[in-house]
C-alpha cells in the first residue's frame, strides 16, 4: 500500500513544492493527504490548495501549551490517514508526545550537515563559524533537536562572499533534490534502520 504523507510547514513551502512536483513526475510513489501549517501566513497552505490538497491551519497561537497544539496536529494527521509525517520547513520542536505517536515515521530536512549546526539558524551559524562546506541533511526525527538517524546528506561549498541568502539558495537546490529521493526510498521500503545507522537496501 502506498504511503500517505502529511506535510508540516511554517513558511513558503519550496520543499513541499519539490515533493509535490516529484510525485507528479512519478518519482515518489506516495500521496500527500494533508498539508498543515502552524501559522496563517505560511505560503505552503496556498501551494497545497493550488495542488488540490487539503490545507489545514493548526495555529500555534490558538493553543495554550505545546501539548494541546500537538494533540491537534496528531488529530489532523490521523484524520487524514497519514502514515509518514514529513517536516518541510516546520519551525517547531516536537515534544515526545508527538514523536512517540509517530515513532520512526517522521522525517525532517535540516539546512546544514548534521550533527554540525543544529537549530533554527543553521546558515547564520555556518557563516559565523567559517566552515568551507555546508549542505543539508534528511533524518528521522527522534526526541532530541535535529539528532535523529541520518538518511541522506548533500554538500555544497561555502563561498567567501556568501550571505545567508546566497548560501541558503545553494543549499535549497540540494534540499529539493534529496528530500524527494529520501521519501521515495522510505516509500519503497528501502531504508534499513539499525539504531543510529540507516542504510539503503539494494
Ligand atoms: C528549508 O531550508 C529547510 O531546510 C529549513 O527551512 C527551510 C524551509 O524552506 N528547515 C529548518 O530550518 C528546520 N529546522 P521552505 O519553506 O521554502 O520549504
Amino acid at each position: 500500500m502506498a504511503e500517505i504523507l502529511g506535510v508540516l510547514c511554517s513558511g513558503r513551502g519550496t520543499d513541499l513544492q519539490a515533493i509535490l512536483d516529484a510525485i507528479d513526475r512519478g518519482e515518489v510513489e506516495a500521496k500527500v493527504a494533508v498539508v498543515i501549517a502552524d501559522k496563517p501566513e505560511a505560503f505552503a497552505l496556498e501551494r497545497a490548495r493550488k495542488a488540490g490538497i487539503p490545507a489545514v491551519l493548526v495555529d500555534r497561537k490558538a493553543y495554550e501549551g505545546r501539548e494541546p497544539f500537538e494533540e491537534a496536529l496528531i488529530a489532523a494527521l490521523e484524520e487524514a490517514g497519514v502514515t509518514l509525517v514529513v517536516l518541510a520547513g516546520f519551525m517547531r520542536i516536537l515534544t515526545p508526545l508527538f514523536v512517540r505517536h509517530f515513532a520512526g515515521r517522521i522525517m525532517n530536512i535540516h539546512p546544514a550537515l548534521l550533527p554540525s549546526f543544529p537549530g533554527a539558524h543553521a546558515h547564520r551559524d555556518v557563516l559565523a563559524y567559517g566552515v568551507k562546506i555546508s549542505g543539508c541533511t534528511v533524518h528521522f526525527v527522534d526526541e532530541g533537536t535535529d539528532s535523529g538517524s541520518i538518511i541522506m546528506q548533500a554538500a555544497v561549498p561555502v563561498l567567501d562572499d556568501d550571505t545567508e541568502e546566497t548560501l541558503s539558495a545553494r543549499v535549497l537546490a540540494e534540499e529539493h533534490r534529496i528530500y524527494p529521493q529520501a521519501i521515495q526510498l522510505y516509500c519503497a521500503g528501502k531504508l534499513k534502520v539499525d539504531g543510529r545507522i540507516v542504510t539503503i537496501r539494494k
